[in-house]
């Protein structure tokens, strides 16, 4: 079957078996190997990315049931050559070892601050729930997302408070 996905802002034109997973679509045709591919059964998650916004573990979804649609793999977090807070938060708070179950943790990360900007422990446990980290590296990878979360809201534009939006004039200051 012909189908067209975009990736990552890219859209790609492929001839693909109705049986083939998005995972090996994604590693196999479009050599985007930091979608990880680690079990049979469906339950580690390195494997996620995000189809049209939203988290899915790419082992459990046909390339064919993609077509059309938007994919985002890890590859596709850093934008013109600057990283994605997500992806600094797990540098400063060496929210990784071996890496293998990173790129899964990192898109559900940026999901879950796009709906919730000031995720609690507890949030950020359930979003990451449904992935395994083989190396068990859950405190940092969650201290990981805090940091991204704090990170984020200081890189947002502050509302201007009530003294600087009416502050005076030099001839109003005189008066
Ligand atoms: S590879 Fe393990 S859940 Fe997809
Ligand atoms: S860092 Fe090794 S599996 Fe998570």
């Amino acid at each position: 079957m012909r189908i067209t996905v975009s990736v990552n802002g890219q859209p790609y034109t492929r001839d693909v078996e109705p049986r083939l997973l998005l995972v090996h679509f994604l590693r196999d045709e479009l050599g985007l190997t930091g979608t990880h591919w680690g079990c049979d059964t469906s339950n580690c998650g390195v494997c996620t990315v995000r189809l049209d916004g939203v988290p899915v573990k790419s082992c459990t979804v046909l390339a064919v049931m993609a077509d059309g649609h938007e994919v985002t793999t890890v590859e596709g977090l850093e934008r013109d050559g600057e990283l994605d807070v997500v992806q600094k938060g797990f540098v400063e708070c060496h929210g990784l070892q071996c890496g293998f179950c990173t790129p899964g943790m990192l898109l559900t990360a940026r999901w879950l601050l796009e709906r919730d900007p000031d995720p609690d422990e507890g949030t950020i446990r359930e979003a990451i729930s449904g992935q395994l980290c083989r190396c068990t590296g859950y405190e940092n990878i969650v201290r990981s997302i805090r940091w991204a979360a704090e990170a984020q809201a200081q890189a947002q534009p502050q509302p201007q408070s009530q003294a600087q939006a009416h502050a005076p004039t030099d001839a109003e200051a005189r008066q």
